[in-house]
This record gives structure tokens, C-alpha cells and sequence, in this order.
């Protein structure tokens, strides 16, 4: 972030008071605002933190009118073609690409911590089959602080943060496939060493004793592409969450507990399997698409076109037009006929061309292709947003230790302007 010398000039009440102008690496620039209360004794105003920054971050760029997302400088186009789900991971945490032993020992890492300490069968057994897989995620991830405790907040080890970090991102892979199995009755089915981390999950999600599972290279690709995709966004709602719980100085599990809860939600992570419901509907009504359109766009209602819509992107969100791109091949591949798709492709193109979307910047979003591609690979509706957990998780630790260790940090704590009632006197309930 480089300092300018120019400032920016507020008048209040008449006085004019000077704040500092800050501009990160990309030109973006901002007013940094921190003084103004102690000078001015106002505060800024910004629901949903819509025009705020909270932070200085080095891990991810974003366009949202160009449309450009970048991980630690590098397009996301480029790390899905090219790169694995483990080495973007590694990027996002550490800030450069691994060299092959720095890639060889992290994998090494996520092997060794890949198996759940054997009492945590327990806690599985504790949730009814109906338990929402997203339910399970949270409350286990949290309770790995209790199995394997952290890290010394106040004085980190480097060799304590890269097993914590391996364990959370191999775990909780694990903890996803266990909470599918436990949904649908059947075995646990153990991690295997001898598999690289997708594959791995596969056969952990659809192997049984008495069924071996076909690892397909297509499946495992577009798997891939998905994670390499969500893995991280920057300042988006579960992320900031992640930020706020961990300024606190909580540890990383309940930091990321925090975002998995917060991702849960279908105005965020939760979307993918809001967007398969809304298909399904539109597909069991008789695939009238302009009905279902007009719906959202009527303000009477709290509906809205899953999927579609995005706080930052005002063009077509680059990670849509990946997985937009990858269903349609993978179906292909797979020789899969899905109506779900066909529909999907046809409420897009209303969509781009109807006023109230084109006003409103209104576009498909990472979510609205991503659910057809799990479907496809036969991943159920309700584990779509664990899916996007696994996807995410490297972003969160990242967010998590630049935000540790960085100097400027401070306990996050927004102001409000209260609007409750004033001063009155508490008139005591005559009891008999
Ligand atoms: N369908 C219909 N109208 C919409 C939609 C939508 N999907 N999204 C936004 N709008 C409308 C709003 O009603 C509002 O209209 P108005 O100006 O007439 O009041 C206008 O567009 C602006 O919307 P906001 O709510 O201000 O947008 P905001 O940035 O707060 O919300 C959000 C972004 C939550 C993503 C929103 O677009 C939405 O609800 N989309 C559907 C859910 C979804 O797909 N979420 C996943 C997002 S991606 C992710 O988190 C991984």
C-alpha cells in the first residue's frame, strides 16, 4: 500500500479536516477514514459494509466491473487450467507457488493428517441422519480445537501453523465425506495414502466394502477447476467472518467455524443448492422460466433468481464463465443429458436481456453453474455448499494468518448509529 501525499478534504459543521488518501497496488484507492471520529467526532455510515475496507490484503485481486479475479497476482484462468487444488492452496497461504519440495513435503502433510482421531465417530453418531451436512461440518471442524489444540496465538511456531493448516484442509475433507456417509446409513470409508487429494475424497464419498468406486480423470478435473475456483474471494461475507472472529484472537478452527457458518447462508455459499431447488421447481412446474423471472422481479416478494447477482461483480463474474464452460463439458463427456442445464442456459439469456437485470448489473454468479457439475458427478444437493467449504477453506487460513500477522490488525468492532429510544425512566411492574 503506498501513502500519497494528497489527502481527502471533509467539511463538517464547517471545519474541513484532512484524511489520508491510501492506494493499494492495482490503483484502487481509498480514505482512510480511522481519525475522523477522534477529530471530528463523526463516524462513516455503510450498510452491509458496501463501500468499506477493513483491511490492507495481499492474497487476492478483484475487478468487479473488468471482471478480473487473480490469486496472489495470478489470473484464476490460468490456475485452473494449470495448476492442483493443493498448490493453489499452498499459494494462497504462503504467497508464492511451492517449489516441487516445498509441494512434495505439503502433500506429505495433508496424507499424514488426513484420518480423524477415532473418537470423533462418536460426535458423527450423536447427529440424526436428517443432520444438514453444512451442520455437521461446523460443529466438527470447531470441536478439531478440542482434539488437536492449536496453536499459541501470541507466539506462533512455523512448524505448528503448517501441521494445523495441513490437518484443517485434510480433515476436513474427511469430516465432509464421513457426514455424507453417516446421511445416507452407511460406513465410514477410511482415507487412503496412496491417493491425491480429490480422488481421495471421491473414493471416500462413494466407495463402500461392497462397491470400489471408478475414479473418472474428467470428474476429478472439473472437481478440480471448481475448487481451484472457490478458493478464495477476498473480503466476501464468510471471509470477513472469518476475519472478525479471528481478530478476537481466537484460534483458526473457531475463526473458521465462524466462516463456514456464515457460507451456509443462501444469500452466499448456500446459493449453489438454492439455485438446484429453484431449477428443479421450475423444471417439475413445466419449465416456464419467464414465470419464475417475473417472480423475482416483483418487490411483494422476498424471491430472487438464485445464482444470479453479486455485491462486487457488475459484469459477468469470471468464475461463472469457467464453470459455465466446464458443465457443459463434462456433461458432454459423461453423456449426460441434464434439463436442469437446458433451463439454466435459457433463464440466463432472459436474464441478460431484461432491463431489470441489465440495470441492475445483474449477472450470473459462481453459483449457478457449480451445482450442475456436482450433480452430474453425483454429489448430493445438500453437501453442494460443503463442497464450496472445501473449496474455500485455503482462503480463510490465508485471511486468517496475513490478518495475524499483520501489525495494523486490531480487534474488529464496527460503530452503529442508534436509533433506539432515548433516556427514560424504568417504572418497576406492580406485583401482587
Ligand atoms: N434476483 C432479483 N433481484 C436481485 C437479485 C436477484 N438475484 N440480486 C439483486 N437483486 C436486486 C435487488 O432486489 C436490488 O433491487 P432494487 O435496487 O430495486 O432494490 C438490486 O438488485 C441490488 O441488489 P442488492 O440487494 O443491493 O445487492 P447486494 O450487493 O446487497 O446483494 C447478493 C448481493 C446477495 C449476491 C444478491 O445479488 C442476491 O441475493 N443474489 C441471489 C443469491 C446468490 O446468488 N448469492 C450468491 C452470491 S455469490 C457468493 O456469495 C458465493
Amino acid at each position: 500500500m503506498d501513502q500519497m501525499s494528497q489527502t481527502a478534504k471533509v467539511i463538517l459543521d464547517g471545519n474541513t479536516y484532512e484524511l489520508p488518501i491510501v492506494i493499494g497496488t492495482e490503483g484502487e484507492k481509498g480514505i482512510d477514514i480511522s481519525t475522523l471520529r477522534s477529530i471530528s467526532n463523526y463516524v462513516t455510515f455503510d450498510h452491509g459494509f458496501g463501500n468499506t475496507s477493513n483491511c490492507e490484503s495481499a492474497i487476492t485481486y478483484l475487478d468487479g466491473e473488468a471482471g478480473i479475479l487473480r490469486y496472489r497476482g495470478y489470473p484464476i484462468e490460468q490456475l485452473g487450467e494449470s495448476s492442483s487444488f493443493v498448490e493453489t492452496s499452498y499459494l494462497l497461504i504462503h504467497g508464492e507457488l511451492p517449489t516441487p519440495a516445498q509441494l512434495g513435503d505439503f502433500s506429505d502433510l495433508l496424507g499424514e493428517h488426513s484420518m480423524l482421531h477415532e473418537d470423533m465417530k462418536n460426535l458423527f453418531n450423536g447427529f440424526p441422519s436428517s443432520a444438514h451436512p453444512m451442520a455437521i461440518l461446523a460443529s466438527m471442524v470447531c470441536s478439531l480445537s478440542a482434539y488437536y489444540p492449536g496453536i499459541d496465538m501470541l507466539n506462533p511456531v512455523k512448524e505448528d501453523f503448517d501441521r494445523i493448516v495441513a490437518m484443517l484442509i485434510s480433515k476436513v475433507r474427511t469430516i465432509s465425506a464421513f457426514a455424507y456417509k453417516k446421511s445416507i446409513g452407511e460406513p465410514f470409508v477410511y482415507p487412503r495414502q496412496d491417493l491425491e487429494y480429490i480422488p481421495n475424497f471421491l473414493n471416500m464419498m462413494f466407495s463402500s466394502p461392497t462397491r470400489s468406486y471408478k475414479i473418472y480423470d474428467e470428474v476429478v478435473q472439473a472437481l478440480k477447476v471448481l475448487l481451484i475456483l472457490h478458493a478464495d474471494h477476498e473480503q466476501n461475507c464468510s471471509t470477513s467472518s472469518v476475519r472478525l472472529v479471528g481478530s478476537s484472537w481466537a484460534n483458526l478452527y473457531a475463526s473458521i467455524t465462524a466462516g463456514i457458518c456464515a457460507l451456509w447462508g443462501p444469500l452466499h455459499g448456500g446459493a449453489n443448492e438454492a439455485v438446484i431447488e429453484m431449477l428443479e421447481m421450475i423444471h417439475k412446474d413445466g419449465g416456464d422460466v419467464d414465470k419464475h423471472i417475473s417472480l423475482a422481479k416483483d418487490k411483494s416478494n422476498r424471491v430472487r433468481l438464485m445464482g444470479f447477482g453479486h455485491r462486487v461483480y457488475k459484469s459477468y463474474d469470471p468464475r461463472a464463465k469457467i464453470i459455465k464452460a466446464s458443465a457443459h463439458d463434462l456433461l458432454n463427456k459423461l453423456g449426460i443429458n441434464d434439463p436442469l442445464l437446458e433451463i439454466a442456459v435459457k433463464m440466463e439469456e432472459k436474464v441478460l436481456n431484461d432491463p431489470y437485470f441489465i440495470e441492475r448489473n445483474l449477472y450470473p454468479n459462481v453459483d449457478f453453474y457449480s451445482g450442475i457439475i456436482y450433480k452430474a458427478i453425483g454429489i448430493p444437493m445438500r453437501m453442494f455448499t460443503v463442497m464450496f467449504a472445501i473449496g474455500r477453506l485455503p482462503g480463510w487460513i490465508a485471511h486468517w494468518k496475513e490478518m495475524m500477522e499483520s501489525p495494523s490488525a486490531r480487534i474488529g468492532r464496527p460503530r452503529q448509529i442508534y436509533t433506539g429510544s432515548r433516556k427514560r425512566d424504568y417504572v418497576p411492574i406492580i406485583r401482587r
